[in-house]
């Protein structure tokens, strides 16, 4: 573990990210500093070449090992990690599939132009007009979420006069080793049927004149790092799809996504490859097949995070600075505080508007100063944001140089998934600007918004 302030791990920040001959953080090419007077602070910087390798490679790993044994495998980029324009045009030149949650990223998918036979729709409780609107343009795939939606999508595609594509999620039973709000394949959530009635809705689904039964669908959760519930759930549904095989064909199998990746140099080590997670999926699946006596049906994975989050570095700006005496006001302190007699409060101009993961989920990122490096000795440092709101920190607790200050630009690594997609307007601010760098160059790829348009909101 570096213990260097000023280093760049390629392993959290994108392979291109880099301190340049000044000590400035350059991403893509392009300077850091460069970017926030060119587009502003807080910015959400995506290295397109990041994103595309880790797109291009997951397509790699989970084909070549599932040609391996005699099968093949589709790759969904999940599209709720991050999307935009742009980014869905991405996805797909690397040769994945793509697969909205709703209504509003389905229209952002159409709107690059992509072919809605390419697009599969997810979601616990997707409305009626979403589903029209879906069977209506010849989506690739419906994953179906309930017992209760079989009966929509059946009386909206009847009303159409069409016949539908569909998967059904099932609950593999496994639980992630995970936050709990991110694990989704145990019972007693939204997600999902039992395990125990999937033969029963298999059969509804498969004699309804309107759908045409694609296959199984599950997803055990999100930020997983033990391999080992991936395999458990791909064994589990390989056997499900053996045992449905035998009343009707089952053609694929969806095992979800949820591979988790490192947000700083703890998580490093144990964040899974996808090589070598690939393997081990073909492997189980490969021995449950054969065991079952079926051959192996095409497997279907939709990562969002772990392409997406390493592509991405958000920019703040610092503003103002607080020490707090430790040795005074925070007797209960953290026993990891014990030893310091200060606390570092570098208020930043974003936060839990523009990063909710550190609130919602205890996320742990890394922080690096961006504008120049720093040989001050570090202090115990909390990193919070400019929201009205005591839990409003993006950096719970970190040594960062003591001599940051106003002015200076802090980069925030992997924040490429489930940041600006979860941003939120709290205290009015503007949701912030998305910009792609690559080779030296940088484009606006998501424009950001003003004070402006949140007041013209208002109706008076
Ligand atoms: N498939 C399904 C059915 C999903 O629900 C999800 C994520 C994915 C695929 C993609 O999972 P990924 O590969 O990105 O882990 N807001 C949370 C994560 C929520 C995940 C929602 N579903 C976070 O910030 O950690």
């Amino acid at each position: 573990m570096s213990t260097d302030l000023n280093a760049i791990n390629q392993a959290i920040f994108p392979s291109t990210a880099a301190r340049n001959a000044e000590g400035e953080l350059e991403i893509g090419g392009v300077a850091a500093t460069a970017l926030a007077s060119d587009y502003g602070t807080p910015l959400f910087v995506f290295d397109e070449r990041e994103f595309r390798a880790r797109a291009k490679n997951t397509v790699t790993a989970l084909r070549s090992e599932f040609q391996r044994i005699g099968a093949d495998a589709k790759v969904y980029y999940s599209s709720k990690a991050f999307l935009c324009v742009e980014v869905a045009r991405w996805a797909i030149e690397e040769g994945l599939h793509i697969d909205v949650a709703s209504g509003g990223e389905l229209a952002v998918v159409l709107a690059a132009g992509i072919d809605p036979k390419l697009i599969a729709m997810q979601g616990n409780n997707k409305s009626r007009a979403e589903l029209r609107e879906a069977i209506e343009i010849g989506i690739g795939s419906i994953v179906i979420d309930s017992a209760h939606e079989i009966e929509r999508l059946s009386e909206e595609a009847a009303k159409l006069g069409k016949t539908v594509r569909v998967f059904l999620r099932v609950n593999s039973g496994v639980h992630a080793t995970t936050h709990s709000f991110l694990a989704t394949a145990h019972e007693d959530q939204k997600f999902g049927v039992p395990l125990t009635q999937a033969a029963e809705l298999i059969e509804r689904i498969r004699s309804d004149a309107n759908m045409d039964l694609r296959g199984v669908h599950c997803h055990i959760g999100s930020q997983i790092h033990a391999v080992d519930g991936f395999v458990e759930s791909a064994a589990r549904m390989t056997e499900l799809v053996a045992e449905l095989s035998k009343t009707g064909p089952v053609p694929e199998l969806n095992l979800g996504g949820g591979f988790g990746i490192a947000y700083n140099e703890a998580e490093v080590e144990s964040a899974p490859n996808i090589f070598e997670l690939a393997k081990q999926l073909a492997d189980t699946v490969a021995v449950a097949c054969e065991r079952a006596g079926i051959p192996v049906p095409l497997l279907s994975f939709e990562p969002g995070r772990s392409i997406a989050a390493p592509a991405g570095v958000t920019l703040y700006a610092v503003g103002n600075i607080k020490t707090v005496d430790l040795t005074v006001s925070d007797k209960a302190a953290d026993p990891a505080d014990l030893g310091y007699t200060e606390r570092r409060y570098i208020s930043i101009d974003g936060g839990m508007s523009d990063n909710l993961r550190p609130a919602f989920y205890n996320a742990t990122y890394t922080a690096r100063l961006a504008n120049r490096t720093s040989s001050a000795p570090p202090a115990l440092s909390r990193v919070v944001g400019k929201h009205c709101e005591t839990g409003d920190i993006v950096l719970h607790r970190a040594l960062l140089q003591s001599d940051i200050s106003e002015g200076d630009l802090l980069a925030f690594a992997a924040t490429g998934a489930y940041g600006w997609v979860l941003a939120s307007n709290y205290n009015y601010v503007p949701r912030p600007a998305v910009v792609a760098v690559r080779d030296g160059e940088s484009r606006l790829i998501v424009r950001g918004e003003t004070i402006k348009d949140l007041v013209a909101r208002s109706v008076y």
